[in-house]
């Protein structure tokens, strides 16, 4: 069954034509560039000494708003997670799909809401217009992490290290995010936006058609936010000015980007804006995606907020249910700060 064995089973098999399955609409796969603004990049923020200088800390705080809000986007560097661990998380990903396959299959599920470690391809194989050229690892770290039994022993030690790492910077950033919508410090922390996280491992197998498909098709997270670690292949992109821009690989940097949920609690202060992977024929191409989240605690304040209040609330399904769902009262204190978080 090749959904278990994933897409890099088929290039294990030796396939040279990707299945039909995995060509996307070539409208989707264009490029959309404007000539003459090909120089233009996301922005890179340098945290180093970011709590040691007040003028520093507040031009810091200055970029991540101004990034936040033009980008959706920005790359982190001196972020304090040391080289080691993020090389280590990429090796662990590479070792958990270059293992036996009787050893991943053992992982295969596509029940969300039931596992919390599971292997795929493609979560939405059988609603998506077209398939991914990607294999999928995810595993909720937080807030109850699997029993070490459950995560795969190839890599165990790895995500736990990775993952409580990740965790501390993802508070930081969500401190600077809270300065920089002019809250307190604690404030995003406080509403729990930083409660569940669940790690996303990507391996793009080389694609021998990479023209034909895609690694991610163009989405935005529903999430609060993500952090994400990238090797050094490159195929990320995001939309900005109707334009899709490479996201670079930057030795030693995280890639961060607002999600649905900060778009839709900072009153689409801060842009939740699209992206995608492009596949290439050299791989694999390794991808870790840190989703910052809610605990899963129901969606009744969304409900409360639409009967109760009359409030309309734009976004995706997705983001209206379990997991990726906020709290009536989080909305509260925006409310207060002078912008209705409402429309
Ligand atoms: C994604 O956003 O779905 C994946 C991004 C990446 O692998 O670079
Ligand atoms: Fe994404």
């Amino acid at each position: 069954d090749e959904t278990k064995t994933g897409v890099k089973g088929l290039v294990d098999a030796g396939v040279a034509k990707i299945p039909t399955i995995f060509v996307h609409q070539q409208h989707k796969l264009e490029v959309k560039s404007h000539s003459g603004k090909s120089q233009i990049s996301v922005p890179v923020i340098d945290l180093e000494g970011v709590y040691k200088d007040a003028n520093l800390h507040a031009q810091i705080i200055e970029k991540v708003r101004d990034s936040s809000e033009k980008w959706g986007f920005f790359q982190l560097v001196n972020h304090g997670i040391p080289d080691r661990v993020l090389k280590q998380m990429i090796d662990g990903v590479r070792k958990f799909n270059e293992q036996d396959s009787e050893v991943k299959k053992k992982f295969y599920s596509r029940d969300y809401a039931k596992k919390k470690v599971l292997f795929n391809s493609n979560f939405d194989l059988f609603q998506a217009p077209a398939a991914n050229w990607r294999d999928t690892f995810a595993c909720v770290m937080a807030p109850h992490p699997p029993a070490q039994e459950e995560m795969p022993a190839v890599c165990r030690e790895t995500l736990i290290e990775f993952s409580k790492q990740i965790m501390k910077l993802g508070c930081t950033v969500f401190e600077l995010l809270s300065e920089a919508l002019g809250l307190d410090i604690n404030h995003l922390k406080d509403i729990g936006c930083a409660e569940g996280l669940l790690l996303l491992c990507n391996y793009y197998p080389t694609c021998p058609e990479p023209e034909l498909t895609m690694g991610s098709s163009s989405h935005s997270d529903s999430d609060f936010l993500t952090i994400l670690l990238q090797d050094q292949i490159g195929g990320l992109q995001v939309l900005h000015d109707n334009q899709w821009v490479d996201v670079t690989p930057t030795p030693g940097a995280l890639v961060v980007n607002i999600g649905d949920l900060l778009q839709l609690i900072s009153n689409d202060k801060l842009k939740s804006v699209h992206h995608r992977a492009l596949v290439k024929n050299v791989g694999p191409r390794i991808s870790v995606a840190c989703f910052f989240r809610a605990q899963n605690d129901s969606s009744e304040c969304i409900k409360t907020l639409r009967t109760h209040q009359g409030v309309v609330i734009r976004g995706k399904p997705s983001n209206l249910q379990g997991n990726h769902c906020q709290r009536f009262s989080c909305l509260l204190p925006l409310q207060r700060s002078g912008w209705s978080p409402f429309t």
